[in-house]
């Protein structure tokens, strides 16, 4: 497996969770549940891309702007977790900004699969995609909290 046969794996997770997490409602156990599933979904694997994907491109200059474009937009997408986190599940504003993670989380996506990982691609050898997998796997396995009884 290449890093970024690795990172799909997550990415369609995280899809299918916004999604989901967009059909709930007010106080209930299913928002509850299925936020703390992206939220540590989203959390897992920005660690393990972050350190295995980004921060190796971000020593050589052809991959430098890709790797700052991403890095903000993990940041914005911690910034509308960190929000939902601090609002009741009851409070009608909820949905909103909920809405516009699941935006962000699918655009960023998006921009990945399509064209910060061709761009990466072309910089890293085939030797450092597979490694680097291995490496973001076990980062990922670390961090991730839910698969015993998740939900996806
Ligand atoms: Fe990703
Ligand atoms: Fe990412």
């Amino acid at each position: 497996m290449n890093i970024f046969e690795a990172l799909r794996q997550s990415h369609e997770k995280q899809r299918k969770l916004a999604d989901q997490l967009l059909q709930t409602s007010g106080n209930t156990a299913e928002r509850s549940n299925l936020f703390e599933l992206l939220k540590n979904e989203l959390f897992a694997h920005a660690v393990g891309e972050d350190r295995y994907l980004y921060i190796p491109l971000m020593m050589t200059d052809s991959g430098l702007n890709i790797t700052r474009h991403a890095l903000a937009e993990h940041h914005k997408m911690d910034e509308l977790l960190e929000q939902l986190s601090a609002t009741e599940f009851s409070n009608p504003g909820w949905l909103s900004i909920a809405k516009k993670l699941a935006e962000t989380v699918h655009h960023h996506l998006q921009e990945e699969e399509h064209g910060f990982f061709q761009q990466a691609g072309k910089i890293l050898t085939a030797e450092q995609k597979s490694s680097l997998a291995q490496q973001y796997l076990s980062e990922y396995q670390k961090y991730k909290k839910a698969d015993k009884d998740s939900l996806v």
